[in-house]
């Protein structure tokens, strides 16, 4: 589920993110690797200003591995550290760990020269609805965390999480609202499952998918659907009701729209990333 966001749910979303930047060192902050620039929160510089900010790219086993490459180049490039996570695997508490301690190296040493006693670095996740906050907490610290929901809760009582003796998170992650500044970023949202309510008609979306699997990865389809030579010279639209016949759904493209969503994102018609970073430009 994906709520509206209303003045007043950012308002708090807003109030409470500032008050979690006073007791963490660092910021995780989560983009979809497929959507690295449309899933994330058209605010967050501003919100966290200079607090320490580790950008993670999630659900990078979906995405497409050279496009991964390209934005965390683009995004080191911009003095942003970044790093890519598949939660599903079994890799990431030591990673995180060793970056957030490079990212924080002066601020810790510095401590402990004032005679400061060693402690676990204090981070927060923060992210849109569904970019993977809580499977990543529950990957961190190795244990099942409550499903936060979609809109910012209360943040009283909250918990640190330990994930290594050098690292630990807050219990509640950080939820920003996505961004709304236009159709195509909506829809690269919908197509990822980002947001699922039916704000976007399904056909509307299924087209956009079609459209950008023909001119970004042009095999995909044909392997997927089994589509002739002919049929790849049909219009978008065509090519959406010819693919609807080879799945057995006649005429109900309705159907048809939300298989080829639910395909895309489950990755099959292959890895893909809707936002394209282009890989020279920050060499
Ligand atoms: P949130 O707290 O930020 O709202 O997101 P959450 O962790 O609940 O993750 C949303 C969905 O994304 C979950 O799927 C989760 O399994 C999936 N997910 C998170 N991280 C990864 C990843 O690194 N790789 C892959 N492949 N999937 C990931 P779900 O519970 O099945 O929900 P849905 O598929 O119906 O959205």
């Amino acid at each position: 589920a994906t709520i509206q966001w209303f003045p007043g749910h950012m308002a708090k979303a807003i109030r409470q993110l500032e008050e979690n930047l006073h007791v963490v060192d660092i910021v995780f902050e989560l983009v979809d690797a497929r959507i690295p620039d449309a899933s994330r929160n058209p605010e967050i510089e501003r919100l966290i200003k200079d607090k320490p900010h580790l950008m993670i790219l999630t659900k990078s086993d979906l995405a497409d591995p050279a496009q991964t490459k390209n934005w965390i180049a683009h995004f080191k490039a911009m003095g942003l550290p970044a790093i890519a996570v598949d939660s599903k695997a079994n890799i990431t508490t030591k990673t995180v760990t060793k970056i957030a301690q490079s990212i924080l190296g002066d601020k810790l040493a510095a401590e402990q020269q004032k005679g400061l006693k060693e402690r676990p670095i204090r981070a927060i996740t923060v992210g849109i609805p569904n970019v993977g906050k809580s499977t990543l907490l529950n990957r961190l610290v190795n244990k099942r965390v409550a499903q936060v929901g979609d809109t910012p809760g209360v943040t009283k009582g909250q918990q640190w999480l330990r994930s290594s003796s050098k690292l630990s998170l807050l219990d509640t992650p950080g939820i920003l609202w996505p961004k709304f500044e236009d159709e195509e970023t909506g829809q690269k949202l919908a197509l990822t499952g980002a947001i699922k309510d039916k704000r976007f008609a399904s056909d509307d979306v299924a087209l956009f998918a079609l459209h950008f699997f023909r001119e970004t990865y042009p095999e995909a389809l044909p392997e997927r659907y089994k589509l002739s030579d002919a049929d790849l010279d049909l219009s978008d639209v065509d090519l959406l009701l010819a693919i609807t016949k080879k799945i057995g759904m006649k005429d109900d493209y309705d159907r048809a729209s939300e298989r080829l969503i639910q395909d895309t994102r489950k990755a099959k018609l292959g890895r893909y990333t809707l936002d394209r970073m282009d890989g020279d430009r920050n060499d």
